[in-house]
């Protein structure tokens, strides 16, 4: 990927995308020690932006990082969507640890905070899901962060793209349904639309909440509840939800093809787009 059409702001300057702009001893470059956030951009806007940063204050926490300047985010995502409006795409802002040691242990730099923006395609109108055998820890020290140690994701992520598929789908230790590398994933049995809990060791997903809040509203009953892996084998239909894939409906899990009627996923579909056409912050 080239860095053309990415527009790149680092604690306070725009920078060039390419060039240098962290210290080699950032905590993030070192470490991962960063927490960070994916929103949509739709027409020059992004999508959600305050349930974006309530999540990156959460897992700032988690981490135990300084409470990151929220004000200081906003500048540079301002500064990052000026000019020509990005029609869709993808805003990723990160607050790191900043420059520390080149261990574990953490020093008392101050944060660093980087806001990218860039346009995209955008998603299919439906995708293949790989299962892959490795594990989400649901008893990770950092489980329900969105931290930058995302090299587990990179790898599964890399065998879904081998396979044909848009994502990689993890069960937790206890084999049980968790997540995607950068979705979380519903299935439809017996019209009842299901979705892991917290508890399997996921990332609680803003388009997973507002998918549930939305269909709840408009008379969908959804149920967070544990399921087992192979429940993908089984289920009528499947759908991940995620900021850049909205609700993606699935035709195929591994060697399984989806039945081609896809009633529920389609009215949480309509129903995801028309309240997220109505409001660009819900
Ligand atoms: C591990 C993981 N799970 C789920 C999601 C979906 O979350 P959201 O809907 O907030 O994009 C993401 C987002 O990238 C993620 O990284």
């Amino acid at each position: 990927m080239t860095g053309t059409n990415i527009r790149v702001w680092v604690d306070g300057e725009l920078v060039e995308p390419e060039g240098p702009a962290v210290s080699a001893l950032d905590h993030a470059v070192t470490v991962g020690d960063a927490v960070f956030e994916t929103a949509k951009i739709v027409e020059g806007a992004p999508f959600a932006l305050t349930r974006h940063h309530r999540r990156l204050l959460h897992s700032a926490s988690g981490l135990g990082l300084p409470v990151p300047d929220l004000a200081l985010v906003d500048k540079g995502v301002a500064a990052v969507l000026e000019g020509d409006p990005i029609a869709f795409g993808r805003l990723r802002y990160s607050v790191s640890g900043g420059v520390g040691p080149i261990g574990s242990d953490r020093g008392e730099a101050s944060l660093t905070t980087i806001v990218l923006a860039a346009p995209q395609p955008r998603p299919p109108a439906s995708g293949r899901l790989t299962v892959v055998p490795w594990t989400r820890n649901e008893r990770s020290a950092v489980v329900g962060l969105k931290t930058t140690s995302y090299a587990e994701n990179v790898v599964a992520l890399a065998r879904a793209k081998q396979e044909g598929a848009v994502e990689a789908v993890f069960g937790n230790t206890r084999g049980e349904l968790c997540e995607c590398t950068g979705s979380n994933v519903f299935v439809v049995v017996d019209g009842v639309v299901l979705t892991p809990p917290a508890e399997s060791g996921l990332l609680l997903g803003i388009t997973r909440e507002l998918t549930i809040e939305w269909a709840r509203a408009a008379g969908v009953a959804v149920r967070e509840e544990t399921l087992p892996l192979d429940v993908l084998q089984s289920a009528d239909e499947v759908f991940i939800t995620s900021s850049t894939k909205d609700v993606l409906p699935i035709h195929a899990v591994d060697d399984r093809t989806m039945p081609a009627d896809r009633p529920v996923t389609s009215e949480l579909l309509r129903i995801f787009r028309s309240n997220a056409e109505r409001d660009s912050d819900p």
